[in-house]
């Protein structure tokens, strides 16, 4: 007998950038494009977090002492976040995408991984050191890739500018559960501009979806 595989991978795009249409969303959409390319049943999904009403969190730790056993915990906040919960659930796949602003991510990024964070993570019931920090409540395997822009910074100085890509790293493995399978820095982008990195996030896309 043979059985028919018709299920499509979800890819969920997360763009952290504060400007519609710039660097970030540029990066974003090609990456879409490359995922499409290597798959066009893929259904994604793009959240703009800067339209989004997305509070900070409160430490209140309700999340944390939730179920264990839950896909994901509940956050008591009611905001957007609520609905982007289940997207970040069902993806199968992530393309997260942040400027880096005085070398971190954007601070609506950080805003939104915080209410991340314990969500979709345990404390880890493993032997020291490992013990109570986060380990993904997921045992589904996922994928994840990274695009960070900067303004002035080349790619050769990324070490002085970008503390972004390993937050999102950490983040994607300890969270998530996502592999990251590609992740670039698109640097010095006032001078510069965007092509040059054009094929890179196609390549990022296509990688996701391979
Ligand atoms: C508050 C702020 C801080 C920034 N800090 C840096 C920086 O540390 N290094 C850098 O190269 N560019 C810096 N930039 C420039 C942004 O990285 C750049 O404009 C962004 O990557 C472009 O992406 P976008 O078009 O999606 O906004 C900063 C921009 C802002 C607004």
């Amino acid at each position: 007998m043979v059985f028919m595989h018709n299920s499509t991978m979800n890819l969920l795009a997360i763009s952290g950038t504060y400007r519609k249409g710039g660097t970030i969303d540029r990066l974003i959409d090609h990456a879409i494009e490359g995922a499409r390319a290597a798959d066009p049943r893929i259904e994604v999904e793009r959240v703009q977090l800067i339209d989004q009403r997305i509070e900070y969190c409160r430490n209140c730790m309700a999340c944390k002492k939730d179920d264990p056993a839950k896909p994901y915990a509940r956050c008591v906040i009611d905001d957007d976040m609520q609905s982007i919960y289940p997207l970040i659930e069902r993806a199968d796949a992530y393309i997260f995408g942040t400027p880096v602003n005085m070398a971190h991510e954007t601070a609506v990024m950080k805003t939104f991984l915080e209410r991340v964070c314990w969500v979709f993570s345990r404390p880890s019931p493993r032997w020291r050191p490992l013990k109570g920090c986060p380990e993904p409540r997921s045992s589904r395997k996922k994928k994840a890739g990274i695009i960070v822009s900067s303004g002035l910074v080349p790619p050769l100085l990324r070490i002085f500018c970008d503390e972004a890509t390993s937050l999102l790293k950490s983040t994607c493995g300890c969270v998530l559960n996502a592999k990251v399978v590609g992740s670039f820095y698109a640097g010095a982008v006032h001078a510069r501009g965007v092509e040059p990195y054009l094929e890179k996030a196609f390549n990022l896309g296509r990688a996701l979806v391979d």
